[in-house]
């Protein structure tokens, strides 16, 4: 995996997420080590992030590495015309590796192609969020004692969701049966569909998400994005189509967890909270440990 960027999560095999899941158990429970004191990383975020961007600086800070890059690409060259590539090639030269959110579907594979250097995606308009897919697959994991075998639900905006593309496309390795509930016009792309018919797995769809929950070992809240909406009034229509509430969680069974990649409007009420079933904000701490893991490994340290 040394210098290989991440840009889909299925550009990694199911060894190498494996590796990496095992990697970052041990940084959790040792997780500053000076092993990037040599090394520059950049971080250029054209959209806004509050977990992937702070995680990985947290990550990098605790391997006392060094961060350059932006958090608002309006204070950069991109304001003044730069393009995309040539933000990368200029980058590369101050860096050891980028990692980069954007808005467009296909930037970061773009940007992994214009330069030497790896490239990590922090995400790519609705196509992809491969490391917060290695956090996802660590919590299931680590609540589950394994991902062999379960039954995930998958909730929300299935259509513009990049968590839920990645996602689904890695638990495809893990013989999962895939509950899929969304507003009709917020159904997971048929190409990701295809995805997993292809590997021989069950898929159910759904628009009521309270029949699904007693046969749930994951449940995977996700936000209706309004960013992605062409039509606010099509937003609209469907922001409140689920939420979450203690009481609808009753039914599930003991390992039962509620997951989310956050930010949260209001699909999981604050009741759900104290609830030893929610998992999202261990969740979102469980990716420091996995971007300790898939930075010192892609750097070769
Ligand atoms: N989960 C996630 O990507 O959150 P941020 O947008 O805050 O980085």
């Amino acid at each position: 995996m040394k210098n290989k960027s991440l840009i889909s999560i299925n550009d990694y095999s199911m060894d190498e997420l494996t590796t990496l899941l095992d990697r970052a158990e041990d940084f959790e429970k040792d997780p500053v080590q000076p092993l990037l004191k040599d090394h520059v990383i950049a971080s250029l975020f054209f959209e806004p992030s509050t977990r992937t961007r702070l995680s990985f600086e947290s990550a990098i800070n605790r391997l006392s590495g060094r961060i350059v890059g932006f958090t608002d690409a309006s204070s950069s060259s991109v304001k003044k015309g730069e393009s995309l590539k040539d933000t990368i090639l200029t980058v590369s030269n101050y860096s050891d590796l980028i990692v980069m959110r954007h808005p467009l579907d296909g930037a970061a594979r773009w940007a992994s192609e214009v330069t030497d250097i790896p490239i990590i995606n922090a995400g790519d308009g609705a196509n992809q969020h491969p490391t917060q897919c290695l956090l996802d697959l660590y919590s299931i994991r680590k609540t589950q004692g394994s991902l062999d075998n379960l039954h995930v639900v998958f909730v929300g905006d299935l259509k513009y969701g990049r968590t839920v593309h990645s996602l689904v496309i890695a638990m495809t390795m893990f013989n999962t049966t895939f509950h899929l509930v969304s507003p009709t016009a917020l159904k997971v792309p048929s190409a990701v569909k295809r995805y997993i018919k292809d590997k021989g797995l069950t898929y159910h769809q759904y628009t009521d998400l309270e029949e699904v929950i007693p046969q749930a070992d994951i449940c995977y809240m996700t936000r209706i994005q309004r960013e992605r909406f062409a039509d606010p009034m099509e937003y609209e229509r469907v922001k409140n189509s689920y939420v979450l509430n203690r009481k609808m969680i009753e039914p599930s069974k003991e390992n039962f967890k509620v997951l989310h990649p956050l930010p949260r409007v209001n699909e999981i009420h604050e009741d759900v909270d104290s609830s030893p079933k929610a998992y999202y904000f261990q969740q979102a701490r469980n990716g420091v440990y996995v971007r300790q893991a898939l930075l010192t490994t892609i750097l070769g340290v």
